[in-house]
């Protein structure tokens, strides 16, 4: 019966009668399962080659009710694909859904034509190899998820996502024992439905009320120390601060890869969507706990929150003796900048033509007050929870890059390849954006709010960075490939909304 294209009024019109799926309705607290691997079909040494198919499947999650699912190959959250540097990669995908989509290798270092970029698309009943070498370097931590235009959001909505792994052979950690916690969210009314998107949630992006680890509503988790941790962020919107009472957490690597060494510890790790991260448990005893996200106030339009935390997993820790080497690779120190690329996000209020924003600037109110007063004058009337507001095409305009909205047959900028650039990219509005670049890792030199600038603390290699509502970040990377890559916000409902620009590599 279903049909993804006709998503949209008539579903709204059910979800507007029916209430959310209450969270206690899904199953918890069962043994944690591994992420099931991607079977390699290839027994040459350096050769991955395998079958991902995207389809729709019926499972039932919550209630008792079927869920209609999207996934790759029949899992949730798709099958985790483990490789080495210098491997020679081949998927053979096959689109089985009911529209267009693509598969991206998100932070991975693949050639622009086979990235999965929205020109690029797999159509209903096609199939598409994807082929990529990855270079020496390339260990890390990443993810695949499908990126055609404007249903990014909506397909990941749907369980659409995986998680990466690329090793190096010489891994200084390759001792350690691994744990992979992928988490996600879903959200199902109360008929088991995945429900179109809000209004607010094409505003402050989309949560699901169900946050899942490996798919799993809390599940039970045995560990130690002496376990090496990779968590993934592969929600659409939440941000997640993770947290574990009584045990503090030692950060050894980012989205790509391991750091220059083990970094002191700490008592949170913000993971913004699609970040990941790779940690230690440091406890000094025994210990049964919980893997938390506490409240992390992400400035949102129109809603005001209770500060919540949530309780992802239940865990046992092994107290053990852990010695983690002092030096986990080099991570190059880039030249100085000789000139800098800007690149503002913004977003747009519709209202903003007949009030101009810069007469409430300074006024002392904050982005929130700002909004909420907006909100209240403009769009609080039609606010029902569901309905949408402001308009779409309104919206399709809002979130914008260099005051644009992306067109996927406009070059935004231009880079040569293999030569450091330097960016900064300017949070100008009052919102989190997560920022993301295809095609390479950066390095975040600083980060400046008001005239402040201050270095970042650690060099790291990642692909994806928060800012902070007026946050400037600086950065730097090299593309060692020449061709399209994008680069965007990752709430994929800001994506899907146009804030998304294109960078040609020549
Ligand atoms: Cu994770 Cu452009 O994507
Ligand atoms: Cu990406
Ligand atoms: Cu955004």
């Amino acid at each position: 019966h279903h049909n993804p294209m006709s998503h949209g009024m008539a579903e709204q019109g059910v979800t507007t009668r029916t209430g959310l799926m209450p969270v206690e309705k899904m199953p918890a607290g069962q043994a944690l399962q591994a992420l099931p691997v991607l079977q390699n079909r290839s027994d040459k040494p350096g050769l991955f080659q395998a079958n991902i198919t995207a389809a729709a499947h019926r499972r039932v999650l919550a209630d008792g009710q079927n869920t209609e699912l999207w996934l790759y190959n029949g899992q949730m959250p798709g099958p985790l694909i483990e490789l080495y540097e210098g491997d020679q990669v081949e998927i053979e995908f096959e689109n089985r859904l009911d529209q267009a989509t693509t598969l991206h290798w998100h932070g991975l270092p693949v050639p622009s034509d086979q990235d999965g970029n929205p020109q690029d698309t797999v159509l209903p009943g096609q199939r598409r190899h994807y082929r990529f070498t990855l270079p020496e370097g390339s260990a890390g931590t990443y993810w695949y998820h499908p990126h055609p235009h404007g249903k990014s959001g909506e397909q990941v909505a749907h369980g659409l996502g995986g998680t990466i792994i690329v090793r190096s052979h010489a891994d200084p950690l390759r001792d350690f024992a691994e744990q992979h916690w992928a988490i996600s969210d879903i959200r199902l009314d109360n008929t088991g439905h995945i429900p179109p998107n809000t209004g607010l949630d094409w505003m402050n992006g989309r949560e699901g009320q169900f946050v899942l680890l490996n798919g799993q509503r809390q599940p039970v988790i045995q560990t130690r120390s002496r376990e090496r941790i990779r968590v993934w962020n592969t929600c659409s919107a939440r941000y997640l601060n993770l947290h574990i009472p009584g045990a503090r957490l030692i950060q050894v690597g980012t989205d790509g890869g391991l750091l220059e060494q083990p970094l002191e510890a700490v008592d949170s790790i913000l993971l913004a969507p699609a970040e990941r991260v790779e940690f230690f448990i440091q406890t000094d005893r025994n210990l049964e706990s919980t893997l938390q996200a506490l409240y992390y106030d992400r400035q949102k339009m129109m809603v005001q929150e209770q500060p919540t935390t949530l309780t992802l997993a239940h865990l046992t820790i092994r107290q053990e003796e852990l010695v983690l080497p002092q030096q986990l690779r080099a991570i190059p120190l880039v030249p100085g900048a000789s000139n800098t690329t800007k690149v503002v996000f913004s977003e747009l209020m519709p209202m903003d033509h007949d009030m101009p924003m810069s007469s409430e600037h300074g006024s002392g109110a904050t982005s929130n007050q700002h909004h909420q007063n907006m909100g209240a004058m403009n769009i609080a009337s039609t606010m029902d929870g569901n309905a949408m507001m402001p308009e779409m095409a309104a919206l399709r305009s809002m979130f914008r890059i260099n005051d644009q909205v992306y067109d996927m047959n406009r070059i935004d900028l231009r880079c040569p390849t293999g030569q450091w650039q330097y960016w900064d990219v300017i949070n100008d509005s009052h919102m989190d954006h997560p920022f993301h670049l295809h095609g390479t890792q950066f390095q975040v030199l600083a980060r400046q709010t008001g005239m402040q600038s201050v270095p970042e603390a650690f060099r790291a290699w990642k692909d994806t960075v928060n800012l902070r509502p007026r946050e400037t970040v600086r950065l730097a990377f090299r593309q060692e490939l020449p061709g399209l890559r994008m680069f965007h916000c990752h709430i994929l409902e800001h994506e899907d909304l146009g804030m998304m620009a294109q960078l040609m590599v020549e």
